[in-house]
């Protein structure tokens, strides 16, 4: 029996998913008001794309990394927010004709048919500027040096060293063929570059030094590769209805990702490795991280 398999589903998180869901819509709703002028139509369509939207998967790793430590809830999910905000902005830049041209996002028309190309690129630019805005606000940590600090970690992690690096390694990847190493690189950047951040701010809040966050950046990256790797056979076999997006996209377009390498029987077992390492990374923690052992699971699990 794998790791995976002995650590006790506690059930923490199913409810840990609806209550981050109803926080991360509320607080976005607190934060986004229209502001009544010729603005309105950016503020609708910031709106648009972040009320009601996808699992929340980084806010929740945020909460559950911060609350090992003791850090409120209001803190977290402020970070929490600011973090949901690129996740958005670049789910509505990735989805722009000129990217992916994808017409169905969390169930519902892509911003850029909602609206226009314009309003989408504007609405993925205010969100990016709106995450650091947050973060900088002194109602998020009232010492600047823990702000500064969350603000490095996240423009780090989705900059050319990050997110966006990653995402032109994808769009590279439709035209070349990648090694596994650099398959690999290009999944860290794209998506796990922001996994990675979501972990990494919740300890900054805890105000655990970086010699302490070992374990958990070991947890991070292991859980960031399974994730693009669950998105990637998501991609290949899901149900388009329970993903709330267009699927059968990435074999199509040509993309060298985890599946065309080593075929869907080898990457599931590879995900499930990297879970089961991820969960041996917390062996130091005791029961206040079984939501983060139950999150392990839920990336490889998911239908969605
Ligand atoms: C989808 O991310 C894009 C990737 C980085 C693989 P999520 O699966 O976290 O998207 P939502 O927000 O829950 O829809
Ligand atoms: C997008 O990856 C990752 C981002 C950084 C936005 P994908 O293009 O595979 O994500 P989906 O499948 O459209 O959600
Ligand atoms: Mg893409
Ligand atoms: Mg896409
Ligand atoms: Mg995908």
């Amino acid at each position: 029996m794998s790791e995976a398999d002995m650590a006790a589903d506690t059930g923490l998180l199913k409810p840990a998913l609806k209550a981050i869901a109803e926080d991360i819509d509320q607080s976005f709703d607190l934060l986004l008001p229209l502001p009544g002028d010729p603005r309105d139509r950016l503020v609708e369509a910031m709106r648009y794309a972040t009320i009601g939207g996808g699992k929340r998967v980084r806010p929740l790793l945020v909460c559950a990394t911060a609350s090992l430590f003791g850090v409120s809830r209001e803190a977290a999910i402020r970070v929490g927010t600011a973090i949901e905000a690129i996740h958005v902005y670049s789910l509505i830049h990735d989805d722009l004709p000129c990217m992916d041209n994808d017409a169905l996002r969390h169930g519902k028309p892509t911003v850029h048919l909602a609206f226009d190309d314009a309003a989408a690129v504007l609405a993925g630019d205010a969100l990016h500027d709106f995450a650091f805005e947050i973060l900088s606000d002194p109602a998020t940590s009232g010492d600047p040096f823990t702000r500064i600090e969350l603000i490095r970690t996240l423009a780090t992690a989705s900059g050319m060293n990050g997110m966006c690096g990653g995402q032109m390694m994808d769009i590279v990847a439709e035209t070349s063929s990648f090694d596994l190493p650099t398959v690999t690189r290009l999944q860290q950047l794209k998506t796990g570059a922001l996994l990675s951040a979501s972990v990494e701010m919740g300890a900054i809040l805890g105000k655990v030094p970086p010699e302490g966050r070992t374990h958990l950046r070991g947890y991070a990256r292991d859980i960031g590769l399974a994730f693009q790797i669950a998105d990637d056979l998501l991609d290949a076999e899901g149900d388009e209805a329970a993903a709330g997006k267009a699927l059968r996209k990435d074999e199509a377009q040509g993309k060298e990702t985890f599946l065309s390498l080593l075929g869907p029987e080898r990457a599931r077992e590879q995900a499930r490795m990297l879970i089961d390492q991820a969960i041996e990374l917390l062996a130091s923690y005791g029961p206040e991280a079984e939501l983060l052992r139950e999150l392990a699971r839920f990336i490889v699990e998911r239908n969605h």
